[in-house]
Parts: C-alpha cells; sequence; structure tokens
C-alpha cells in the first residue's frame, strides 16, 4: 500500500486530506508543518509527499529542496494558492511531480496522487529494466535513429514495467500497434495474453459483447455463455485501438470497468474481477472529440494517465533508410543478402513525405522487390506515384532536397572551417603581421579582416 506523507499547517486542510486520500486506500500520515515532515522522513520511507508552499517557519520549497536531495526517489506534490502558480512552476523546478491549487476539486487531487504514484513506481521498475536493456541498442523491432523515435522508445522502457494506462497517438501507420505490443512484451504480464480489438470496425452492441461477453439469450443470436475480452486477457494487456470511434455508451461501461476492476457480461448479472492493463491508441487528439461532445471526459483522464506520441515519419527523415533495411531483412529473411539501393533512389525516399507512414515505406519496399533485378533498387522499382511526386515537387520547388540541402551545407561549413584554420596559420607564420600575411595569400587585407572572426579583427 502506497504510503503518502501530507503537510500542511491548516488544520482543515491537513485533516480533509487525510480523510480523502485514507479513503482511497492509501497508507496516510498527516504533519502540520515542515519540522515534524522532516522528522518523519527520517525515521520512515514514503512514497509520496504532499505538501503546502506557504507554512513557517520551514516553508513548502525548503521542505522541498531538502526531500529531494535526502529521498530522491519519493515524488513530491506541491499544494499552493490560487493566484502563486509562479512558485508552483519553480517548485517543479526543484524537482516536485506536480501542483495542485487550491481550493482543489476532489477528482483531480485523486488522479494527480496516481499519476505520481504511478510515475514513481515506473522510475524505481525502470532501474531493474534498465539494467537488463543494457546490452541492447534499441527495443526489439524498433528501429528508432531519430530523437523523436528515440523518445518513445523512452517512454516504453520506462512505462512498461508499471501498470499504468497508456494512450498512445500517432497518424494511420505510425506503429501504434508496434509500440503497444512492446509495452507488452517488456512488462511483467509478457507471459499473459495481449488481445487488441479495433473499436472502429465493430457495431455498438457486438463490440460490447465482445469486449464484457454475454450470458446465453442475451440477445438473438447469442446461444450460448461467452466470455469477452476483459476476461480473456485477464493478467495480460488489452488494446484497444482506434478508442476514438468507441461509441459513448461503451465508453461508460468501459469507464466502469476500470472504476471498479469488475465486469458484468451483456444480460448477465454477475460481477467478475479483472486484471488488465489497457492500451488505447487514437490518431485524433481526444481532446478534441471531447469538445465535440464525441468522448467521455472522465473516460480520458483514466486512459491517459501516461501518453505517448509518435511523430510522423516525414518528421524523423533519419529512420527512412534504417527502416528500410529493417523492412528488407524482414522480407529476406537473414540468409539471403540485401539488395543495394542506388543514390537516386535513396534520395527519393529520403523525400517523399509518407503519408501513410511506415506503413507506407513497407508497401512501397515490398513493390520494389518484386521488381528489382541485378541486386539493386533503382527509381524504376519504386511505385510512379512516389516518384512522380517527389521529382515534381522538387521541379516546383514544394520539396527542397534534403539530402543536397544536407551535402551542401556541411560542405560550406567544412571549407569555411578549413579556410580559417589555414588563414590562422599564415598570420602566425608571419609573426602575426597581418599585412604580411595577406600580402603572402594573395588577398587584400580588407579580405583578410572580413574573413576573420571577429575577435581578431583589431590591427596588431
Ligand atoms: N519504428 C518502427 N520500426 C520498425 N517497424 C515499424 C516501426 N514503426 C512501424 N513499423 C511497422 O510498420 C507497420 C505499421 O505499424 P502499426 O500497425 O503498428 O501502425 P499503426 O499506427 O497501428 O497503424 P494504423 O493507424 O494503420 O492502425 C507494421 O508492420 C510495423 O511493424
Ligand atoms: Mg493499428
Amino acid at each position: 500500500m502506497p504510503r503518502i506523507l501530507i503537510v500542511d499547517d491548516e488544520p482543515t486542510i491537513l485533516n480533509l486530506l487525510n480523510k480523502i486520500l485514507t479513503g482511497q486506500g492509501y497508507d496516510t500520515t498527516p504533519a502540520s508543518n515542515g519540522e515534524k515532515a522532516l522528522q518523519l522522513l527520517e525515521s520512515e520511507a514514503y512514497d509520496l509527499m504532499i505538501s503546502d508552499i506557504n507554512m513557517t517557519p520551514i516553508n513548502g520549497m525548503e521542505l522541498l529542496r531538502k526531500a529531494s536531495k535526502s529521498y530522491p526517489d519519493m515524488g513530491v506534490i506541491m499544494l499552493t494558492a490560487y493566484g502563486t502558480v509562479g512558485t508552483a512552476v519553480e517548485a517543479m523546478k526543484e524537482g516536485a511531480f506536480d501542483y495542485i491549487t487550491k481550493p482543489f476539486k476532489l477528482d483531480e487531487l485523486v488522479l494527480t496522487v496516481q499519476r505520481a504514484l504511478e510515475y514513481n513506481n515506473a522510475l524505481t521498475e525502470n532501474k531493474d529494466l534498465k539494467a537488463r536493456l543494457e546490452h541492447r541498442e534499441q527495443l526489439e523491432g524498433i528501429v528508432a535513429e531519430s530523437p523523436g523515435m528515440r523518445k518513445v522508445c523512452d517512454m516504453i522502457e520506462r512505462v512498461a514495467p508499471t501498470s499504468a494506462t497508456v494512450l498512445v497517438y500517432g497518424e494511420s501507420g505510425t506503429g501504434k500497434e508496434l509500440v503497444a505490443r512492446a509495452l507488452h512484451h517488456y512488462s511483467p504480464r509478457k507471459d499473459e495474453t495481449f488481445m487488441a480489438i479495433n473499436c472502429a470496425a465493430l457495431p455498438a452492441q457486438l463490440m460490447e459483447s465482445e469486449m464484457f461477453g454475454h450470458v446465453k439469450g442475451a440477445f438473438t443470436g447469442a446461444t450460448s455463455t461467452k466470455a469477452g475480452l476483459f476476461e480473456t486477457a485477464h493478467g495480460g494487456t488489452l488494446f484497444l485501438d482506434e478508442i476514438s470511434s468507441m461509441p459513448l455508451e461503451i465508453q461508460s461501461k468501459l469507464l466502469r470497468v476500470l472504476q471498479d476492476k469488475q465486469v458484468r457480461k451483456v444480460g448477465g448479472s454477475d460481477h467478475s474481477e479483472v486484471d488488465v492493463r489497457i492500451i488505447a491508441a487514437s490518431n485524433e487528439k481526444l481532446e478534441n472529440l471531447i469538445e465535440q461532445g464525441k468522448f467521455r471526459e472522465d473516460l480520458y483522464y483514466r486512459l491517459s494517465v501516461i501518453s505517448i506520441d509518435i511523430p510522423p515519419l516525414r518528421k524523423r527523415p533519419e529512420d527512412i533508410l534504417p527502416l528500410v533495411d529493417h523492412i528488407l531483412r524482414k522480407e529476406l529473411g537473414t540468409d539471403t543478402e540485401l539488395p543495394m539501393l542506388d543514390h537516386e533512389t535513396q534520395n527519393i525516399l529520403d523525400n517523399y513525405n509518407w503519408p501513410g507512414n511506415v506503413r507506407e515505406l513497407e508497401n512501397t519496399i515490398q513493390h520494389a522487390l518484386a521488381f528489382v533485378q541485378d541486386g539493386t533498387i533503382n527509381k524504376n522499382t519504386l511505385p510512379a506515384k512516389i516518384v512522380d511526386t517527389v521529382e515534381e515537387g522538387i521541379r516546383s520547388g514544394v520539396i527542397t532536397d534534403r539530402r543536397e540541402m544536407f551535402k551542401g551545407k556541411s560542405l560550406k561549413a567544412f571549407l569555411h572551417e578549413k579556410e580559417k584554420e589555414f588563414l590562422q596559420k599564415t598570420i602566425e607564420s608571419m609573426n602575426g603581421d597581418k599585412e604580411k600575411a595577406a600580402e603572402e595569400l594573395g588577398i587584400s587585407l580588407a579580405t583578410l579582416y572580413r574573413k576573420l572572426p571577429q575577435n581578431t579583427k583589431k590591427p596588431v
């Protein structure tokens, strides 16, 4: 049971917090000032501290500083009066997980506490996982050369060991299911079931019985009692794909299951306990759907304890060619020699904007493999649409050729460096006499000054 230390010098607030959090099943210890808190911290270990900022003689910030230094594994949430958010932000810089403004809403408090504890769990358990992953360059089967994808992999490593609900965002074909499977694979549930349901593919009634099961005779066609995905995935992970398409009535039912950790079959009256980790995916921001009344806000809060954003492929060009290698390997197996990609083809793949993301790249490579000759993937093996789009884009200036641009830039920078080195060396060899150096170099003194960095401009 998580242990929470609550610190506030206002007795009413202290009691209120204590009552709420005890009611949520936490093991709480109240402290009426910073000194008492420090004493308690010395004698006992806590998972979380919730502290008011405005206290005397030791104020909340000082307490926070001492706690982050001596007890870095403990999460801290700060309480702040309305209108002093500046201090709260300061507190987060000092290592607080989050802050809550007074007066606070009950569910806001409960949720923030829940997140802080889950985050801390993730950090602690992450240490074990890190050790296991130490010798591995990347998570199995996920190409991640770009900073954007590295961040996604870091998140996977951090949250996989927990049971926290994760919401995965990404355009179509970016790898949402791949991430969901990795979260399962690197979790303690890896030997249990991973079940997936596509919420966009089923009509409401079917989805309900699919998820929660039904009893015999619950509706026409229900000839026998059937377990739902929640029961089947008990102990494992349930992946709710395209959650944005889930009808509101199912959303309410799902919320209840998440809160009570129990399911009731359609048409049935018995409840059964379920322990399932939920991972949801969406290619639309759920916040927008909440505004349109299409998604329940309370469900959103439950699902988005942790969210992972997968950037579209066009925003991480570093991944394109490594992905091509990975896809070729997957298609051809380990025993076959991989075909080469000529320069022009690499250029086209690099410059296309991949609206269908990694899936589209996979299809493109499969297409190319069907046409490949002499072990080389050239432009003629690519789908015409892709070649045309890139060539037309470069002609009209819509696409700037990334590879050429990069090359040009780095060459310019390189020459600039070399020139500077050469000028400095010549000046040195003339004992610092710039006039002589200019003469030696065959340029005017003015040109020499222009080419030198600012600080050496003054004549000696
Ligand atoms: N970073 C990556 N490394 C290796 N393979 C990847 C990567 N990202 C995606 N893929 C591959 O691309 C294909 C599409 O990925 P996935 O099905 O997970 O995407 P998705 O976001 O769920 O797509 P959709 O929105 O269409 O359901 C899969 O074959 C997956 O293995
Ligand atoms: Mg998918």
